[in-house]
């Protein structure tokens, strides 16, 4: 379903991705697990078109879409949870949700149907619909972020780092949400600095290390690896 060959990001003279390529292949869960700096989010930034690719090439479901903007790349079925969430504070759960399907240009019927599918997916949204999002809770917030991007309707969700600054509680709740979506059949790119749980879920996993692929195999292969285990899961 993804494909990236050989991708470089730089920022001015940083280069943030060195020759990346991973692939995601339709049903999988795919991790990328890496240190702060590593360059996981410029990556996922890269794939859906909010930072230009230098060199390389991004190609989703047998298409380039390295030249593509990012509206256009949502159309295809790409959208990103981004790290830190970013809802919009000052609008309304409901009005958030709306933008997440923006620019896929719903009529109002078709619309109604994917807020009441993710109302049902995240009660506590349909309870919260008219609640500006800058007084949710931070794991409310995370349900919205995921959820705003499943408006789209997405082929391929990515998700960064969705665990980030929650509570265990909370962070066992998004991977169960993580698990339900990938059940339905969703083919999903996380994003996790906390590799544990992200590993459980993941069929397959790559390491980032300063812009580069350093390490890639199945889930289980990398929680076993004794690298892995002394670098990213806290335990030797
Ligand atoms: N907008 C930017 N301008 C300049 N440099 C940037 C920009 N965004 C990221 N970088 C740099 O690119 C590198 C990769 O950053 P990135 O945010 O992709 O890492 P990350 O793996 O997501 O880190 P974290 O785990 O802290 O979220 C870092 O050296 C960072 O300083
Ligand atoms: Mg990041």
């Amino acid at each position: 379903m993804l494909k990236l060959d050989a991708v470089h990001v730089s920022y001015g003279a940083i280069q943030a991705i060195r020759g990346v390529s991973i692939q995601v292949t339709q049903g999988e869960v795919v991790s990328i697990i890496g240190a702060n700096g590593a360059g996981k989010s410029t990556l996922l930034k890269a794939i859906v078109g909010l930072e230009p690719v230098a060199a390389g090439d991004v190609v989703f479901n047998g298409e380039s879409v390295s030249g593509q903007a990012a509206h256009l790349r949502v159309k295809l079925g790409l959208a990103l949870s981004p790290e830190g969430r970013r809802v919009f504070p000052d609008q309304t759960v409901r009005e958030n949700l709306v933008m997440g399907a923006y620019a896929c240009g719903l009529k109002p019927p078709q619309l109604a149907e994917r807020l009441e599918r993710e109302f049902q997916r995240f009660v506590r949204l349909r309870e919260r619909q008219n609640q500006l999002a800058g007084t949710l809770s931070g794991g409310e917030q995370q349900m919205l972020a995921i959820a705003r991007a499943l408006m789209s309707d997405p082929k391929l969700l990515l998700l960064d780092e969705p665990s980030l600054g929650l509570a265990p509680l909370i962070i066992a709740d998004i991977f169960r949400i993580i698990r339900a979506l990938r059940d339905s059949g969703l083919t999903i790119l996380l994003v996790e600095q906390m590799a544990n749980q992200a590993l459980a879920v993941s069929d397959r996993a790559y390491v980032l290390e300063t812009g580069r692929i350093t390490v890639e195999g199945s889930g289980k292969e990398l929680a076993s690896n004794p690298s892995v285990k002394a670098a990213y899961l806290g335990t030797h």
